[in-house]
């Protein structure tokens, strides 16, 4: 069995929901096991995050699909205290060869998204793990991918109201990011 996890964390909602269409995704490829799990701040204590319930999840997880908002062009400070807290997980090499991804909303087209998926990236290099990113262009009539992100899933959303942001083709195109890294960890296994 391949076991997948999606962590994220949103402030106002809105990257949960493209986690949850990105965990519809992956769970719909069979012989997928997946579960979500949410980053939240009052697991940050004196700047540093720690929940060891969490972590060893995710050790057992042979995919991790990671989620934030972008917050003044990066990812919000409750993933960065997150991602701070995987350098224990760095130095013992727990995460190499697992497969990574990631996926951002926030309120421009643009919107410096770039830089929170290259974040997240970069930090699951130094982990030694495989990346996985978006294949679809956006050249379709559903629009997939119409924000042309390569690196990962990205949506759009202003911070008010909640309601349908990010719309159904961005949501859409979560899923496809996780039905890709479901598939190819499954792959990866066999
Ligand atoms: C502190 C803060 C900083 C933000 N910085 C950006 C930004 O750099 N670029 C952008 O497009 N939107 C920015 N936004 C808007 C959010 O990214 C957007 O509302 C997103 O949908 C929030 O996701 P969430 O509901 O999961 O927290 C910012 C919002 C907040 C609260």
């Amino acid at each position: 069995m391949t076991t997948l996890s999606v962590v994220y964390h949103s402030g106002a909602g809105h990257t949960r929901k493209m986690a949850e269409a990105v965990l519809a995704g992956a769970a719909s490829v069979d012989g997928v096991k997946t579960q979500i799990i949410a980053i939240e701040g009052k697991d940050i204590v004196d700047g540093r995050w720690k929940n060891d319930k969490i972590m060893e999840k995710l050790d057992q997880s042979d995919a991790i699909i990671f989620g934030s908002p972008t917050y003044m062009g990066c990812v919000s400070s409750q993933m960065k205290s997150f991602l701070d807290a995987t350098s224990e997980r760095y130095l013992s090499r727990a995460w190499v060869n697992k497969v990574a991804s990631a996926f951002t909303v926030s309120a421009g087209l643009s919107g410096d998204k770039l830089n929170t998926l290259m974040t997240i990236a970069l930090c699951m290099m130094q982990h030694g793990m495989i990346w996985v990113g978006l294949e679809q262009t956006p050249f379709n009539d559903q629009g997939i991918n119409r924000l042309c992100f390569y690196m990962g899933a990205a949506g759009q959303a202003l911070q008010e109201p909640l309601d349908e942001a990010p719309n159904e083709p961005d949501r859409e195109t979560g899923r496809l990011l996780g039905v890709r890294v479901a598939s190819l960890t499954k792959k990866l296994k066999d």
